[in-house]
């Protein structure tokens, strides 16, 4: 990070050699200066976008007459040269460039010579940073709903193999109603169905082509923004220019819909952990999604479900990280803004990773469905079914919740399950129960009552 120097032995003549805003300067910024301020170490990764973005508005300076067709070839050729070079990871990326913008048009200087300075006319970074980034959220987007789609999937999968597997299910942590595990799985795709509208919403909120706003105020060159919309593929033009390089709201709904979706892995490896555990035994993660304890031969342990949970914090963290940045900003740009990127970034692989981590995870493990059906069996888990028969036979509901209730003390204190008193003990109880309550106390019959329609 060191090149530039201004005065003493050695000191370059102009500062315009060393930045792009140089007539107006005798000094560049200190070293620490340039270190704080860059964001190429972290923006490298719009490149592509970048070069797609400069490709549309050079060919659209070409066709406004803006530039020249040969100036159009050279600029046009030389971007290509450093895509082809970028893609083969052989471009040299110049450290000492302040953000991506500068290091790839540096290049194209280096490269074609003075026309390529051409490039950035009727263009501000501004607008040019806002547009790599819509470009980058909508393809963020699309990977992000592939990979959910992929683990609904999966899931799915898992639910139809076990489709008649009956669980205990719980409120407050406590045994409720038999349920079927095909239903808990569900509940998961339900949550990640929603996951992906979120992430398409946050797409089309990017899906607008803010280049053509300058640096805030437009430009006086007469531009086509039409022509760059449909070269960059964007839905629509952006009409306000202080909204189209001031707006990151693209950003943040990508990052609450990134978090909403980690939050549902972390409830579902909140709750893989805690069925692997002895004392539930529901399931056993596969030895390729474990790992072992370096010190407790016996121990499998379930770091990369914890993992998924732990992460959690630091895709929370995004979303407040740049809402925080955002919420004191006048118009229109303001630096703060670069601090948009490593959030985004930083949020979308976590969630990216935490989905195939996920997925490898469901794929691979093991319902013990014969311990599942054995805990469904206790817990009194029919006691609601049971007032639900008194209510059929006329009585009111409150009333029947307190019947069964005593009966469940009663059977607490003898040490018994419902399922073990005969016709006779519950005609004791009450004299509406008759015979067929029997009937109203099997588990699988419980199930099946309440999935009617299925
Ligand atoms: N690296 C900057 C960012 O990410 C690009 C825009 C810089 N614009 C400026 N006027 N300094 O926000």
């Amino acid at each position: 990070m060191a090149k530039k120097k201004t005065t003493g032995p050695g000191a370059p003549e102009s500062v315009a050699a060393q930045t792009p805003w140089g007539g107006r300067f005798e000094e560049v910024p200190d070293e620490i200066m340039q270190q704080f301020g860059a964001s190429l170490p972290f923006d490298q990764r719009l490149c592509d976008e970048d070069i797609f973005g400069s490709l549309a508005h050079a060919a659209m300076l070409a066709s406004q007459g803006i530039l020249t067709e040969d100036e159009f070839q050279l600029i046009e050729d030389g971007l290509q040269s450093i895509q082809v070079d970028i893609d083969e990871g052989v471009f040299a990326w110049d450290i000492t460039d302040e953000d991506v913008h500068m290091a790839i048009e540096s290049a194209l200087v280096g490269r074609i010579g003075e026309v390529g300075k051409k490039l950035h006319t009727g263009r501000s970074r501004n607008d040019q940073v806002a547009t790599d980034l819509r470009l980058a959220v909508k393809a963020a987007t699309e990977i992000l709903v592939i990979l959910i789609d992929g683990l609904c999937a999966v899931l799915e999968q898992r639910a139809a193999e076990h489709k008649d597997v009956i669980m205990p299910g719980y409120t407050h942590m406590q045994k409720a109603q038999p349920v079927l595990l095909a239903d808990h799985l569900g509940a998961y795709v339900a949550m990640l169905q929603r996951d992906a509208l979120r992430m398409e919403l946050a797409y089309d909120a990017a899906d607008m082509n803010v280049l053509g706003s300058g640096a805030l105020a437009g430009t006086s060159h007469p531009i086509d923004r039409d022509l760059t919309t449909e070269l960059l593929g964007f839905r629509e033009v952006g009409e306000n220019t202080l909204d189209g390089v001031s707006d990151r709201d693209f950003v943040l709904d990508l990052l609450y819909a990134c978090s909403v979706c980690q939050m549902h892995l972390s409830r579902l490896s909140e709750e893989l952990i805690l069925w692997s555990t002895e004392e539930f035994g529901f399931v056993t993660f596969s030895d390729a999604t474990s790992t072992g304890s370096s010190i407790m031969p016996q121990k499998k342990n379930p770091d990369f479900a914890e993992l998924i949970r732990g992460k959690t914090g630091r895709v929370y963290g995004n979303l407040l990280a740049l809402l925080t940045t955002m919420k004191g900003l006048p118009l229109a740009y303001n630096k703060d803004m670069q601090e948009d990127k490593e959030p985004f970034f930083d949020s979308v692989d976590t969630v990216l990773d935490s989905l195939n981590v996920m997925l490898s995870i469901m794929e691979s493990i093991t319902f013990h469905t014969d311990i599942m059906r054995k805990a469904a069996g206790g817990g009194f888990m029919v006691a609601t079914d049971l007032a639900d028969y008194l209510v059929g036979k006329g009585m009111a509901f409150r009333d029947a919740h307190e019947v069964v209730g005593k009966l469940v003390l009663k059977c607490e204190r003898e040490g018994k399950t419902l399922q073990q008193l005969g016709a006779k003990d519950y005609a004791k109880i009450c004299d509406l129960f008759e015979p067929d309550v029997l009937d109203w106390v099997d588990i699988e019959k419980s199930v099946a009552r309440r999935h009617r329609d299925a």
